[in-house]
């Protein structure tokens, strides 16, 4: 059965400006937010204090958090690796957080520098500083779905014998069951876990065995889904996950989208698009599709680029 009402996370400013090749300027940035807010959204992720060294697209993480309005209501997390981004971010008046995690071994390693195991050790001292502080922490799995690096490994390439050196390269191509990040996750404290397919590779059916298995070890309630749209199944895979129960959904204005370290990655379900297959199936978002239609021109004229969001796109109106 279908949620009544659906929480979505708007995550265009972090998730699609973190991937675009210019740089773009702070108070576009800052008016983007306020539009997104102005259209109803409840969480809008705002920006991440990562190393500008890393993700120059995020170098202004504190200008953006402190310029924007804050609605009443309106959470505006935002992601922190280590305990230097949070309490940058907390610094800059960040009141929620996220984590990342992921269920392979070598994204990480790209994403952020070292294994699953020690990403953790640092999400350990995240969520004690959060703790200590009372700020609520939002955990993500990324590869979920597939790995832009794991992913190329067949299952049959594995199982055949192999030499040592192949070993050595095997022993790097690990991939931890989503489950198991996300159960680590919730264990440690996370309020809610997003299960994210970061290449865009995910199926259906891939998406309802991953969410049964995951949905084993974390209730339903605490989980989110995050698709990028790669290979154009992420409003389909989203579908699959509200038939499943879940009732948070990541999306991003316009399609925006992607991850400096998932190369050919695209964008995340258009926030369009979800509100208006939810409101069709009439379920409740809170979100205002003309005004979000707006802050979508807003930011694609400002990025010179075309909207991803099929809904933006379409000319005939019912
Ligand atoms: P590192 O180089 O291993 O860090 O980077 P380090 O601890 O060794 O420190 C090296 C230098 O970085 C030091 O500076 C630190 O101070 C500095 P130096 O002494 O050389 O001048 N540093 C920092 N500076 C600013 N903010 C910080 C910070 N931490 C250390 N927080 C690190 C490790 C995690 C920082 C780095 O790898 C990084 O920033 N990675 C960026 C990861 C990223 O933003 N990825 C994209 C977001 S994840 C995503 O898109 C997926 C998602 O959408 C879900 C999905 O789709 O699946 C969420
Ligand atoms: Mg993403």
């Amino acid at each position: 059965a279908f949620p009544k009402r659906v929480k979505i996370v708007e995550v265009g400013p972090r998730d699609g400006l973190q991937n675009e090749k210019n740089i773009v300027p702070t108070p576009v940035k800052i008016k983007l937010i306020d539009m997104l807010s102005e259209a109803g959204l409840p969480v809008i992720e705002a920006t991440s204090f990562v190393s500008p060294k890393w993700v120059p697209q995020m170098a202004d993480h504190s200008e953006v958090l402190k310029g924007i309005q804050k609605f009443p209501g309106v959470n505006y997390p935002v992601l922190t690796p280590n305990v230097k981004g949070f309490e940058e971010a907390v610094a800059a008046g960040a009141k929620e957080v996220s984590i990342f995690g992921a269920a392979s071994e070598l994204f990480t390693r790209k994403n952020v520098n070292c294994s699953i195991e020690e990403s953790f050790q640092r999400f350990d001292g995240v969520m004690k500083a959060a703790q200590a502080s009372s700020i609520p922490v939002r955990g993500y799995v990324s590869c979920a779905l597939g790995c832009p690096y794991e992913g190329k490994v067949s299952p049959a390439k594995v199982a055949e014998p192999i030499t040592t050196s192949e070993k050595q390269k095997l022993k790097l191509r690990e991939v931890t069951p989503p489950k198991q990040v996300a159960k680590k996750l919730y264990s440690m404290g996370c309020y809610e876990i997003s299960l994210g397919d970061t290449i865009g590779v995910g199926t259906p059916g891939l998406m309802k065995d991953m969410l049964t298995a995951v949905l084993r070890e974390v209730p339903v309630a605490a989980l989110a889904v995050h698709c990028h749209d790669t290979y154009g199944q992420a409003l389909a895979n989203t579908l699959v996950a509200l038939q499943m129960g879940v009732s948070v959904v990541d999306s991003s204005v316009a399609g925006l989208g992607g991850c400096p370290y998932a190369q050919g990655a695209s964008g995340n379900l258009a926030t369009e698009d979800l509100v208006y297959m939810l409101t069709g199936l009439g379920i409740h978002t809170g979100v205002n599709l003309q005004k979000l239609l707006e802050a979508g021109d807003f930011i694609c004229q400002a990025l010179s680029r075309k909207t991803s969001s099929k809904v933006a796109q379409a000319t005939c109106k019912l």
